[in-house]
């Protein structure tokens, strides 16, 4: 296992679309492992996209429980080529990303969501999930389409803010 460089902003491979994985060869396996050893070495993060670490693939890796705040969670998730289904309803909340480490934005996403995704053993799965963890999902799943949480808020006057601490 190995710690993955995470890209920041304004790198351009965050700005760019991940492709399908079809194949989940022994590379792709390491490769999980090691994207999986980077979120939990990060303290307090709760998710990581492959693109993050420049490997332009459709794989993310959640843990919303390592947030004790979280109620409704399903612990460690790899979701490989992920597809938001369904989702209703705004909340606007705090976010951070390892690739944007200064700054912490508001941002408006569903309350809840339908996703289905391949796991590691290759099943389709279909879950859904509310508040903190869809936050999570969508927001992993946004690195996928090259979006960070700098696009998604509504001013970049009023709606990011320096940090004044890190976990
Ligand atoms: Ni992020």
């Amino acid at each position: 296992m190995a710690l993955l460089e995470i890209l920041t902003y304004p790198n351009p491979l965050l700005k760019s679309k991940s492709e399908p994985v079809h194949d989940l060869d022994q590379e792709t396996l390491k490769f999980i492992d090691d994207l999986c050893e980077t979120m939990y070495a990060s303290p307090g993060c709760v998710g990581v996209a492959a693109p993050q670490t420049g490997v332009l693939k459709r794989i993310i890796v959640v843990d919303a429980s390592r947030n004790a705040k979280c109620e409704l969670q399903h612990g460690k998730m790899i979701l490989i080529n992920p597809v938001i289904e369904w989702q209703q309803g705004d909340v606007m909340a705090r976010e951070g990303c390892l690739s944007v480490p200064h700054f912490t934005g508001n941002v408006k996403r569903a309350k809840d969501i339908r996703f289905r995704a391949q796991t590691l053993d290759g099943k389709e799965i279909q879950m859904e999930t509310s508040d903190f963890e869809a936050r999570v999902i969508l927001h992993e799943a946004d690195h996928l389409d090259g979006l960070l949480f700098l696009d998604r808020v509504s001013s970049l006057k009023t709606d990011i803010f320096r940090r004044k601490r890190y976990l």
